[in-house]
């Protein structure tokens, strides 16, 4: 066996996000070859990536078809998270993807979903921010127990900085650390978006390839001027199934997509979709109608990221101070898992476009 030969091989294997095939896509890395064995590492655009064992598998096929039926295959997996951010943004010139979560109105649990996806995505080894910046509600000092802890400051080249607090291997900073809320109620956006724009700059966010944003809720000037002002790869919306907060999803999908702000939609997560009682946790009552989300997100084109039960461990654990994905033993962390992977997809999806579209 040749090393050509398990390229050209491998040539035959596309990855079906990128429709493209895996060695025009650099994936392929380390070819070695020692008699029938041959080994390589398959570098994935995200360690979330929920194609792994698909593509290992064709792989491990196109090499046993086309080079030798008897060939060893050993597949090691590494990722290197792919970007489109423009070298010339100053800001957050280290954060390889911005993800911004929003959603049409309050309480569809937003903030449950931006917190528990960002701890999701840092238990498959990405390295992870989280910015709370809801101004009317922030919740991570009391999802993260951080109410005690706030960050602390650090002097660098004559300066003050903050540090974002690490906790349960991620880094976070919220806007409730820094600003009274009875007094933020009454702060227009301009103030706000200064705000926040020192929490993202003055702070030593360090290399992050996903920072997740909890956005205001609502479709309001505040969350857009945010929006106008994060250099974001795209957004997430979150809804529950009832037709009265779907109404309010278009509102959203609005707001992310005018004549002057483009910013892609990764999709749609369904929030409170199913009820599981905590005695049989096999079954599933879509108390709220089992297709909401599913119809307003093919309406909208836009995919559906995830569906999340209602289940009280998940209110509970958001109160006590640990985010219930925290919990390696709960139900819930597999769906937020899940939201983690089709979203990590879909950030290199649309990498993967602007890159064709030569955006960099
Ligand atoms: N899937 C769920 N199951 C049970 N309780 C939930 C779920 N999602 C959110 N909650 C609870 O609902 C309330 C509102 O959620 P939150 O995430 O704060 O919403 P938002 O940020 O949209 O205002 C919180 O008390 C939260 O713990
Ligand atoms: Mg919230």
């Amino acid at each position: 066996m040749t090393k050509e030969q398990i390229l050209e091989a491998l040539k035959n294997v596309q990855d079906p996000d990128l429709k493209k095939d895996l060695v025009t896509l650099n994936m392929i890395q380390d070819i070695a070859i020692d008699g029938k064995k041959v080994k390589f590492t398959l570098v994935l655009t995200t360690p979330a990536c929920p194609l792994k064992d698909f593509l290992k598998k064709q792989c491990k096929d196109a090499i046993l078809k086309q080079v030798d039926p008897y060939a060893e295959v050993e597949i090691e997996l590494s990722s290197q998270v792919t970007t489109a951010r423009k070298q010339t943004e100053e800001l957050l010139k280290d954060v390889k993807n911005i993800i911004a979560v929003g959603s049409g109105k309050g309480g569809v649990g937003k903030s449950t979903v931006a917190v528990n996806l960002a701890v999701a995505l840092a238990n498959t080894g990405a390295k992870v921010g989280l910015m709370d910046a809801d101004i009317y509600g922030p919740s991570i000092p009391i999802m993260f127990g951080l109410q005690k802890e706030p960050p602390h400051m650090v002097e660098r080249d004559g300066k003050t900085w903050i540090m974002p607090v690490e906790k349960f291997g991620l880094k976070v900073l919220s806007i409730g650390f820094f600003v009274d809320q009875s007094k933020a109620l009454i702060w227009r956006g301009p103030m706000i978006s200064s705000a926040l724009k020192q929490l993202l700059t003055e702070a030593i966010w360090g290399e992050l390839d996903y920072m997740v944003i909890d956005l205001p809720p609502g479709t309001g000037d505040i969350p857009l001027t945010l929006i106008q002002n994060f250099p974001l790869t795209g957004a997430i919306i979150v809804s529950t199934p009832q037709e009265m907060a779907l109404a309010d999803v278009r509102k959203a999908a609005d707001m992310f997509n005018t004549d002057t702000i483009r910013i892609p939609i990764l999709g749609l997560v369904e929030n409170m979709s199913y009820f599981v009682p905590p005695d049989m946790p096999e079954k599933k009552y879509y108390i709220f109608g089992e297709s909401g989300c599913t119809k307003l997100a093919k309406e909208l084109s836009i995919p559906l990221l995830g569906q999340i039960p209602i289940v009280t461990a998940i209110s509970e654990a958001g109160d006590k101070g640990s985010p219930i994905a925290t919990d390696k033993k709960s139900l819930v962390t597999r769906a937020f898992a899940e939201v983690a992977e089709t979203v990590a997809q879909q950030v290199a999806i649309q990498n993967a476009i602007n890159e064709s579209l030569g955006v960099k």
